[in-house]
């Protein structure tokens, strides 16, 4: 099964062991024929020349049941980009995490900061979002980051923690819970932090993580998000405690999100 983590170490990161996930948030981008057609062109790469990774697409609403389509029968998994914290019921628009898992959803993002921002997400209602889907059997990919003033008022850290502690769902553990640490700043933008703020900011998070999942943590895979590129992501997948990437504009490429899946650690 690709999307199953290694056994837990006795004791550090032990980020070797940790398969690297590559994930690509397309956004608010595609038609039923564009998508099902980077879907699988995603797929026949990945088939020719398969990635040291796991891979995962999370399309639009819309069109998952087409990708999905597409995808069945091969190694890359697809999920959706946000659920609704109820399974059911009264609520025009929003599209709830049994529903994703029925048409055959491994993943859903939730918590991305364009719809913390967007939306008006706070802590608390990603974290029932975040409850609904580990509910409904999904694995989560929680997003988190600091903006640029957070960052350049030395909050960073803090803003992180708080936002772990915030929206991490009871029963995350490293079988359903993917973090990613998405600096606002990098999103959209091809700016990056430097590999050390990178790697710090992850070794942060972990350590929070510990403080709520204990030895799971270890286990558990910390994304990098924000201008992955394929000219940057074998630097980003080379530092510690950087278990994969979530990709939002080079997904929309299948030759650049296979570049950056190939530049995976090896597991
Ligand atoms: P980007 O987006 O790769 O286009 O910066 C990342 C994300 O928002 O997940």
């Amino acid at each position: 099964m690709p999307e199953t983590t290694s056994a837990a170490p006795a004791s550090g990161t032990a980020s070797t062991r940790r398969r690297q996930l590559i994930a690509g948030n397309w956004k608010m981008n595609g038609t039923r024929a564009s998508g099902v057609a980077l879907a699988g062109a995603v797929a026949d790469m990945a088939r020719r020349n398969a990635p040291p990774c796991d891979l995962v697409v999370c399309p639009p609403a819309t069109i998952l049941m087409a990708v999905g389509g597409r995808l069945a029968g091969s190694t890359v998994s697809f999920g959706g980009q946000d659920c609704h914290a109820k399974p059911d019921g009264a609520h025009t628009g929003d599209i709830a995490a049994p529903m994703l898992a029925d048409l055959g959803c491994r993943y859903v993002i939730v918590g991305h900061s364009e719809r913390r921002a967007d939306h008006g997400e706070s802590d608390t209602a990603v974290k029932a979002k975040a409850t609904a889907a580990l509910a409904a059997g999904l694995t989560i990919i929680l997003c988190v980051g600091e903006t640029e003033a957070q960052r350049d008022g030395g909050q960073a850290t803090s803003v992180v923690g708080s936002q772990i502690a915030g929206s991490l769902p009871e029963g995350a553990a490293a079988e359903n819970c993917i973090v990613a640490y998405e600096p606002v700043w990098a999103i959209g933008t091809g700016r990056t932090p430097t590999g050390g703020e990178i790697a710090a900011m992850h070794g942060h998070i972990r350590a929070s993580l510990r403080k709520h999942v204990g030895e799971a943590a270890d286990r558990m895979r910390l994304l990098y998000g924000g201008s992955v590129k394929p000219s940057n992501a074998a630097e980003i997948l080379a530092l510690d405690d950087v278990d994969g990437a979530l990709v939002g504009g080079a997904s929309l490429k299948a030759e650049d999100f296979l570049a950056i899946a190939a530049a995976a650690r090896k597991p």
